[in-house]
């Protein structure tokens, strides 16, 4: 992923693959001309590594030349197109083949015929290396095009966002999502996970989604998707991890602004993780970092005591419970921890001190995503 001013772009075609897309071009377009010297006309500034990578690659002898036209600002196209350098040469008589590198709403390509008209060019052919039919609002016929792609904004390969991006060698896609951080939160029972995902939530405006509390909300408020758990539940089985995750994308996209999300209680085995990082994938996001608290088993088994005490959770005030919900944690997480370890987004974090001192522990996990 990279930032170009404010917005991110994430990879959309790597350089291989414009590599063979530019080749095939080629390949057809000489096909086409044979033994005819072409003048290949490059349109300023989009096109110029196109036109430079199509031209290297030419099998036969060819004329290059440029005209300079400006459409865009910033993400969108302009009616007003600006001529900035017009037709140098005279091409009456020739074979012209503009090589465009993208081609949007059609304005751009309407000004080159434009500027044709009164030429008397023996043939006129347009090449684009990109084209968005989504976007294309003219009749011009195009010859030639190496990929059609969504009506997203991209940049790299000579394409720009307000002026930058243009030198990059692989093509990047404007991601529809801003950038989000994105957190798996981990802790054994009494570890303090509760208090910390609060301050977290303050600190990063992160939204926390608990998943106990989104099922119990959703089977409370009787919504599809939790009566639809409820019937799992009802009948003594596991909801399947796709109710879960239809129930945390509901809530990923009831915050659609957030700035990121702290999952805790989700995932608990590597089905689900893959199943969390194709929801993150979806939303063109990541997760970004497992951050379990780590504390010594018996400091947690007095920690849930003390607040067995005055809680009243009946699970709080027995100590062989206790001890074994600890266990349980360990034999279920140990596998996640490998998971997200192998991406290296695994990050184990001292739990014992101060409330203070763990979160300046967090924070400094989180500062250094
Ligand atoms: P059109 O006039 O709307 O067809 O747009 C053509 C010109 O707009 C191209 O030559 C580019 O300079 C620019 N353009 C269109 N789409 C994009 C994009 O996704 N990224 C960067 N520039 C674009
Ligand atoms: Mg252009």
């Amino acid at each position: 992923m990279i930032k170009l001013h404010d917005l991110y772009f994430k990879t959309f075609i790597s350089e291989q693959e414009l590599d063979a897309t530019v080749q095939r071009m080629v390949d057809e377009i000489a096909n086409d001309l044979q033994d005819e010297i072409p003048v290949f006309v490059g349109i300023l500034n989009g096109s110029f590594m196109f036109v430079s990578d199509f031209v290297k690659k030419y099998p036969k002898p060819c004329e290059v030349t440029f005209i300079k036209l400006a459409s865009y600002e910033g993400l969108k196209s302009t009616e007003d197109i600006q001529r900035l350098i017009g037709l140098t040469q005279d091409l009456s008589g020739r074979k012209v083949i503009i090589l465009e590198d993208i081609i949007d709403s059609g304005n751009t390509l309407e000004e080159v015929h434009r500027i044709f008209k009164n030429e008397h060019v023996d043939e006129l052919k347009i090449a684009t290396l990109f084209a968005k039919p989504e976007s294309y609002k003219k009749d011009f016929k195009l010859h030639y095009v190496g990929k059609e792609i969504p009506n997203k904004f991209i940049v790299g390969y000579g394409l720009d966002y307000n002026g930058l991006g243009r030198d990059l060698p692989a093509v990047y896609q404007l991601k529809t999502t801003q950038h989000m951080t994105n957190i798996v939160l981990f802790g054994p029972p009494g570890a303090g996970k509760g208090t910390q995902a609060e301050f977290l939530k303050d600190k990063y405006n992160l939204v926390h989604i608990s998943t106990g509390d989104v099922f119990r909300y959703n089977i409370k408020n009787e919504t599809a998707l939790g009566m639809l758990a409820k019937s799992f539940m009802d009948k003594g089985e596991l909801v399947p991890d796709q109710v879960t995750i239809d129930m945390l994308n509901a809530e990923v996209e009831k915050n659609a602004g957030a700035k990121g999300f702290i999952f805790d209680g989700f995932p608990r085995t590597n089905a689900q993780a893959k199943a969390l990082d194709n929801l993150m994938d979806a939303k063109d996001s990541q997760i970004d970092a497992m951050i379990a608290l780590e504390v010594d088993d018996e400091v947690l088994v007095g920690r849930l005591l003390e607040r067995g005490k005055t809680s009243g959770r009946k699970d709080d005030a027995d100590e062989s419970i206790i001890r074994n919900r600890i266990i349980e944690y360990y034999n279920k997480t140990a596998i996640l921890k490998d998971y997200y370890a192998a991406q290296y987004k695994y990050y184990g974090v001292d739990g014992v001190g101060s409330i203070d001192d763990i979160t300046e522990r967090l924070n400094a996990v989180i500062d250094k995503l």
